[in-house]
């Protein structure tokens, strides 16, 4: 099969690469055939291999795609396989995307849990089945791949826009009743370049590969700040 891969940075080009089939090969075992066979300085990321660190996320084909889960036989058929980083991030080289301005986002969406508790306090005990809970568990198992940032148009017109990882991050936290930074999150969200910026497009629900809804946490988002005070003012 040919394969053709980016190379270089952002003003790279396409190299093409003779890659024997093999059954149930993935698209990370074509690049990994690459760089171990063809071309040792071909540079690209993966940790597990088993769709659990979200680091191998890559364009395949013109679309968004964790690559050890996504098998070639299901993106391929035409026999024509395109190869390039995630778009709307920086590129560092090959198919190695710049992922900090990803994570800076998720920390300006206050994206971490704030305590209020200490651990010489007893574990917090959350009704498992409360509307909270349920709506936290419904984005938790985000990995961080970046899949739905690289497919959202909003993302790539307006760079400042903390996409659809970071706001799904913070929706589960404005659900976790541990957290006691709520006022700060929803004040960080709200502006110009958070929940209210999004079209509602839903490319990135239709991309997560883990199945999640970050549109659905966003719709969320819109309804918490649609009233809200202003910062430092009660709710
Ligand atoms: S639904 Fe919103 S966050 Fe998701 S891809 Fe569309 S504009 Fe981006
Ligand atoms: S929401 Fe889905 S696509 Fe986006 S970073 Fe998390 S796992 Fe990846
Ligand atoms: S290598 Fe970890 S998710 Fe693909």
């Amino acid at each position: 099969m040919e394969v053709k891969v980016w190379r270089g940075d952002a003003t790279g080009r396409f190299e093409s690469f003779e890659v024997p089939r093999q059954p149930s090969q993935t698209v990370l075992d074509v690049v990994t055939h690459i760089q171990r066979h063809l071309d040792p300085t071909l540079s690209y990321r993966f940790a597990c291999r088993v769709g659990m660190c979200g680091s191998c996320a890559m364009t395949v084909n013109g679309t968004p795609r964790w690559t050890c889960r996504t098998h070639v036989d299901k993106v391929a058929a035409a026999g024509r396989l395109e190869i390039a980083p995630l778009a709307n991030l920086p590129v560092v080289k090959d198919l190695v995307a710049d992922m900090r301005e990803f994570f800076d986002k998720w920390a300006r969406a206050k994206g971490q849990l704030t305590p209020t508790r200490t651990r010489a306090d007893e574990f917090a005990v959350v009704d498992p089945g409360s509307p909270a809970r349920r709506e936290a568990d419904a984005g938790i198992e985000c990995i961080g791949c970046g899949v739905c940032y690289a497919a959202c148009d909003v993302v790539k017109w307006n760079r400042d826009y903390l996409g659809p990882a970071a706001l799904n991050r913070a929706w589960t936290l404005v659900n976790d009743a541990r957290d006691g930074g709520q006022s700060a999150r929803l004040h960080a969200v709200a502006g110009d370049a958070g929940c209210h910026s999004c079209h509602t497009m839903m490319s990135c629900t239709e991309h997560c590969p883990k199945h999640l809804s970050p549109t659905r946490s966003i719709a969320g988002l819109k309804r918490a700040t649609w009233s809200l005070p202003p910062e430092g003012e009660k709710p």
